[in-house]
């Protein structure tokens, strides 16, 4: 894990006018501004968001970087997402930027995929319907399936790298931070081995200071949230059974990371899973189908988990109840991946059913999660056709 030591880091002596970062050695690198920058022209951002307050939503908008894209996946109630229209296109007015808006519930979207082959990520058609009246297809609800269309549409917009942010952040700053440090990592996984003219793809994956939780009163600066403590340890416990005990026992730090970026090809490879298994099944995919490939072609990824310096504080309204849930759905991919041995496998349901009886039956195994075919196996190209990732327009 990278941390990051300086929100700006100056220049690089481009200039030879002296104003240079002198700290930089091999522990210690500075991405300059022109770099960043170069990197954000090419970067959509995509927010999924499902009945956020519209005033965050609205903060989080000034933090994204003015050359960042944006594209915003709702699945809000009828009466939110007209109002977060309205509040994404008044931003796009004003920015001067395109602000691409969509409902991931917009039959298009289903039939589109549907067309595109990848009917798995339609809701089943419902039996009964009345005789005259015609199935609107739909595509499933999760953040994972809002993901996996933005993806889409940065391709189809032409951008070559892929971040996401929740629609509920709170601090503006850090949502800059989040996008400054993609652009960062990004640019440094690819340019960092430029001698060996080895191509990788890259994933840089937010670590942030610290969650802070309000406790008697009292604002605690905790450095892991419920959910992400639990499935690194046991991320963690799967990478020194299959590793050694060399493997550091805290190597990840980021196996719940909401926030986090990578390049659109590799978006393209990776298999996305529903829900909140999504992130940490993103490692558990690279692991499992990445790791090992006797393809001459393939290239190896990159993964940067960086620490921000900003702490990350999101709406509280759904407060708690959910902690559970994330919890199993993290580590039922971990669970049910065929890396990990039958022993960690007894100790994990072991765990859940003692921890997590609330979410798993009496035998503490979880529910597998929903696994998606690779967006690249299927005809995406069908996508242009109905008009998505056009950046002339302000809402479609
Ligand atoms: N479009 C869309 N569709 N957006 C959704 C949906 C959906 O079905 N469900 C949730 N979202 C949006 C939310 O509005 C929010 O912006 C974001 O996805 C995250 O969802 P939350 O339910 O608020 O998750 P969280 O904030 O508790 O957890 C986040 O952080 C975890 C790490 O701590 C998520 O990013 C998790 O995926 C992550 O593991």
């Amino acid at each position: 894990m990278s941390h990051v030591s300086e929100l700006d880091a100056g220049g690089q002596d481009t200039s030879g006018d002296g104003t240079d970062n002198t700290s930089v050695d091999q522990e210690n690198i500075a991405i300059s501004p022109e770099a960043i920058k170069s990197i954000e022209r090419n970067l959509a951002i995509v927010i999924p968001c499902m009945d956020e307050n519209v005033t965050i939503l609205e903060g989080l908008l000034h933090g994204i970087p003015h050359d960042c894209f944006v594209i915003f996946i709702s699945n809000s109630n009828q009466a939110n997402y007209e109002t977060e229209c309205e509040s994404l296109i008044k931003f796009g007015k004003v920015a001067c930027r395109p602000v691409l808006i969509h409902h991931q519930g917009d039959p298009t979207f289903a039939r589109t995929f549907q067309e595109a082959g990848m009917s798995e990520l339609l809701q089943p058609q419902v039996t009964g319907i009345p005789e005259g009246k015609e199935h609107i297809p739909r595509m499933n609800n999760g953040k994972g399936e809002a993901m996996m269309l933005g993806v889409i549409i940065a391709k189809l917009a032409a951008r070559k790298f892929v971040g996401f942010i929740d629609a509920d952040n709170r601090i503006p700053g850090s949502v800059l931070e989040y996008c400054k440090v993609y652009a960062a990592g990004l640019h440094y996984a690819l340019h960092h081995n430029e001698h060996t003219e080895q191509n990788e793809h890259a994933m840089v994956r937010i670590k942030w200071k610290s969650k802070p939780k309000v406790k008697n009163s009292e604002l605690v600066f905790e450095e892991f949230g419920r959910s992400s403590r639990v499935v690194n340890e046991w991320m963690n416990r799967l990478l020194r059974v299959l590793g050694d005990d060399a493997t550091p026992e805290s190597m990840i730090t980021t196996g719940n990371a909401g926030e986090h970026a990578m390049d659109v090809d590799l978006a393209f490879k990776l298999r996305f899973a529903t829900g909140y298994a999504v992130e940490p099944f993103q490692l558990i995919d690279l692991w499992e189908r990445f790791s090992v490939s006797n393809d001459p072609s393939s290239k190896p990824v990159r993964i940067l988990q960086i620490e921000t310096c900003n702490p990350h504080i999101h709406s509280a309204d759904r407060l708690t109840g959910h902690i559970p849930r994330m919890q199993v759905q993290g580590l039922s991919t971990i669970y049910h991946s065929r890396c990990t041995p039958s022993r960690l496998k007894d100790e994990l349901r072991n765990y859940m059913r003692e921890k997590l009886a609330t979410v798993v039956d009496s035998t503490g195994e979880p529910t597998p999660p929903r696994i998606y075919s690779p967006l690249g196996s299927f005809d995406w190209k069908i996508f242009a056709k109905v008009g998505l990732g056009k950046q002339d327009l302000h809402k479609e």
